[in-house]
């Protein structure tokens, strides 16, 4: 298991680009196995969570040429393979693989996820929808087996919740049901409008992406088609945190502002100083930086997978702020770990109370889950000193080399193997 050692405390300058997001890469990947023609996908980046996707895609016979950041992917010759506790374990977005194996097959069977660090994860959403579209499910020594008798039916869904993965499994099955779907209730991140956008590109008939309303009409097949997936915003959004704690002059580049307007609004309100371009945001030092009292929710509201960076600036500016953690039951597990770090963060059961003017200082952490370990390394980054982070593998997950991206600014990161 690597390790990062990072000395804190250098003067970062410079710009960074942005790699293409794990989040809408990774059910666009799955979304392929819906057509048996030859797929092209530009911008895939480069982390753990994709190239273990790609190996489970390849061991159910799908042909994937890479190159670079590109890939030609080809699933004519797809197997019906079940998802094993190994797989889905470690990479939940696996559950995915559910709405595509139903509409190709008529069968599927794959294991269920299980927890993780930062909370049950169940996937009662997913098949509830399905369900709806006329699939049966039963639930057999921790495996989950579906099947359609003949065709998935289009249906109205109302979802409890806009569970981003139940929105995404939903929309996959639907594409090539017979007849007309409404999502209601639906999620409306980016990644979801980027996976109904290349789905579209290969003939599918849908409206609504990026409203709480999606309509499918069904199709009887997907062509060709070559696409761009979108720049990841909570990279992005982790980056320009960041150069706010640094407090220097630092361009992120080659995403979507757009796509983080909740994130602009609380950091401009803290006193950041920035200017928002087309495709790019520059950040430059700002003399006060002042509290903020946020809650995350589903988007467009302030986005959980933020909530542990923002935690760690929160730490360094005058006054104090609070978390309130809506979407996920037990994301607060960077908490220990950035008190390690010199914070001094409380927690009332969905509520961190962070105290700020604290100074960070280099200490040995644990990364638990992935926007966890990303935390660690920005309040190591602002930290006097040494600090060591053991089990990195968590931000390889969906940071790609993270020590040579940020080196690129003049950060100090070296990387153990042990
Ligand atoms: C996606 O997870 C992202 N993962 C997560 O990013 C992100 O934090 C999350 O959406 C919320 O934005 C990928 O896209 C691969 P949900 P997902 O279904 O789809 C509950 C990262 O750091 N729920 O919107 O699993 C669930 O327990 C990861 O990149 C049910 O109860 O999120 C959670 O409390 C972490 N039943 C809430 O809904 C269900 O059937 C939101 O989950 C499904 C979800």
């Amino acid at each position: 298991m690597d390790r990062l050692i990072i000395s804190g405390n250098k003067k970062l300058k410079g710009s960074i680009s942005i790699h293409g997001s794990k989040n809408a890469a990774l059910p666009i990947l799955v979304a392929s196995l819906l057509s048996n023609q030859n797929l092209t996908l530009e911008n895939i980046p480069n982390v753990a969570d994709i190239n273990n996707m790609l190996k489970l895609l390849e061991g159910c016979g799908v042909k994937i040429i890479k190159n670079k950041n590109s890939l030609i992917i080809n699933s004519k010759n797809l197997k019906n393979i079940s998802a094993d506790y190994d797989i889905v374990r470690k990479m939940r977005a696996s559950v995915l693989i559910l709405g595509p194996l139903l509409s190709r097959f008529g069968y599927c069977k794959i294991s269920l996820p299980g927890g993780c660090a930062i909370g049950t994860r169940p996937i009662d959403i997913h098949l509830k929808g399905l369900k709806k579209l006329g699939a049966k499910f039963e639930i057999e020594n921790g495996f989950v087996i579906g099947q359609v008798s003949k065709n998935l039916i289009g249906n109205k869904i109302k979802l409890p919740s806009p569970s981003v993965g139940a929105t995404e499994n939903i929309l996959m099955a639907a594409v090539m049901a017979k007849g007309e779907t409404l999502i209601d209730h639906a999620a409306r991140e980016p990644e979801i409008v980027d996976l109904g956008n290349f789905l579209i590109s290969m003939g599918a008939k849908i409206e609504g992406l990026g409203s709480n309303k999606i309509y499918i009409q069904g199709v009887n097949n997907l062509k060709a088609t070559k696409y761009k997936i979108i720049s990841d915003r909570i990279v992005a959004g982790t980056f320009i945190i960041l150069a706010v704690m640094i407090n220097s002059k630092i361009q992120v580049k080659n995403f979507n502002p757009n796509h983080l307007k909740s994130l602009i609004k609380i950091l401009k309100k803290m006193g950041a100083n920035m200017d928002v371009l087309n495709s790019s945001i520059k950040i430059y030092p700002s003399k006060k930086l002042k509290s903020a009292k946020i809650e995350t929710a589903p988007y467009p509201g302030f986005p959980t997978d933020l909530q542990a960076q923002i935690m760690s600036l929160m730490s360094i500016v005058n006054g104090n702020s609070e978390i309130k953690e809506t979407v996920f039951e037990n994301r607060f597990m960077h908490v220990p770990e950035l008190n390690r770090l010199g914070a001094e963060i409380n927690l009332n059961k969905d509520i961190a109370f962070i105290k700020g003017n604290k100074k960070f200082k280099g200490a040995q952490v644990m990364a638990s889950d992935l926007r966890a370990s990303v935390s660690l390394v920005l309040a190591a980054l602002c930290a006097e000193g040494k600090t060591t982070i053991n089990r990195v593998y968590h931000l390889d997950r969906g940071y790609a080399e993270i020590e040579k991206y940020l080196g690129k600014l003049g950060a100090k990161i070296m990387r153990q193997k042990i």
